[in-house]
């Protein structure tokens, strides 16, 4: 056991009930060991709404630690060991120009219904909130976008066209019905005839971890092993998904390799810390390896030592918990509400 470990191991002991350290499937091992709960992004934030701990410690990125504040109960506390830690795709749609498109569509006439993938700031929660739309993430985005669907004649789709484009392709919505927004920086949109005509308009922002898998990989890994099972995260471009024999979820993911029989051999386009946890897992039954070593630099920015700080200014009472404004907490709390009642 490292000093680090013994010393979280101490803290955690002496903190007892009161904390509950919840950590995504893309933190590294040293992180994962003290975890109570690993989940993705959707189970994670059902598991915020039933823990009673005072102190919830979430290892992770920082939209994630936003959504856990907005959830979590009247006297508890969310901290990141990491406030830096920040998802770069939801930094790529910054709530003003959100806000101003979202009010330009609307003023052309459109009854347009805004759905964020939870990789979004608070503050494009609410704005999604505040226009009658909601949350989704990858294990639901079908199921929110039919939601949308319902409710508009249209649907705003942000920040990830590529979970867009695949989470359309399922549903069936026809291409000449998408559009990936072209925006100018101050809002203006320059492309309003496509956008009249569009049922599913999509802001033009991707995962750059998931847009480093293509067709060659899968190729390869298809020469290397001809059985092969391909199985790749919906963040990733749809002709990648296309040639995959299955796309979905972090949780999906962890499924499909569950369920595979042993001796496959399965090639992962995911976050490579995930990967690398299920090929050691199944290490001897199963052939787990990754389409392409590609990790979430900003995930990663979540360390051991790190946690250990967290801890410890838990315990003496210095720590800073995650805070949301106040003016954002009704309309982002309401959209994420609406995905968790629509999902429940
Ligand atoms: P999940 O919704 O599958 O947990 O994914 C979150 C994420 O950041 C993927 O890159
Ligand atoms: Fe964000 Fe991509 Fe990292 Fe997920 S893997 S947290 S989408 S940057």
């Amino acid at each position: 056991m490292n000093q680090y470990q013994k010393r979280i191991t101490e803290l955690r002991e002496k903190l007892g009930d009161d904390l509950v350290i919840m950590g995504h499937h893309y933190q590294n091992d040293a992180v994962i060991r003290h975890v109570d709960l690993t989940g993705d992004s959707l189970e994670l934030a059902r598991k915020v709404t039933t823990i009673d701990a005072k102190h919830i410690v979430f290892c992770g990125v920082y939209f994630m630690g936003e959504s856990a504040a907005l959830l979590a109960n009247e006297g508890q506390n969310v901290y990141l060991p990491e406030d830096d830690a920040n998802c770069v795709m939801s930094q790529m749609a910054p709530y003003t120009l959100v806000d101003k498109v979202l009010t330009r569509i609307k003023e052309s006439g459109r009854n347009i219904v805004p759905l964020t993938y939870v990789n979004s700031s608070v503050a494009v929660k609410a704005v999604c909130g505040k226009h009658g739309g909601s949350v989704c993430t990858s294990a639901n985005a079908e199921k929110m976008v039919r939601w949308a669907m319902e409710r508009g004649d249209s649907v705003l789709f942000l920040p990830d066209k590529n979970l867009a484009r695949n989470t359309a392709k399922i549903i069936g919505i026809p291409e000449e019905k998408w559009h990936i927004l072209n925006i100018k920086g101050n809002g203006t949109l320059i492309d309003m005839d496509a956008v009249s005509k569009s049922e599913l308009i999509m802001w033009p922002g991707c995962c750059a971890i998931h847009a480093r898998f293509n067709e060659r990989q899968i190729e390869a890994a298809r020469t290397k092993y001809p059985d092969v099972k391909i199985v790749i995260h919906p963040e990733a471009a749809p002709n990648v998904i296309d040639k995959a024999d299955a796309a979905g979820s972090t949780s999906f993911i962890i499924k499909y390799v569950e369920a595979a029989p042993e001796g496959s051999n399965i090639a992962i386009g995911t976050e490579l810390n995930l990967v690398e946890r299920l090929a050691d897992q199944y290490e001897g039954s199963k052939n787990i390896f990754p389409l392409l070593e590609s990790t979430c630099s900003h995930m990663a920015r979540v360390t051991e030592p790190k946690l250990l700080n967290l801890l410890e200014a838990i315990e003496n009472g210095t720590a800073k918990p995650v805070t949301i404004p106040a003016g954002l907490v009704e309309d982002a709390k309401i959209a994420l509400e609406r995905m968790l009642i629509a999902c429940a």
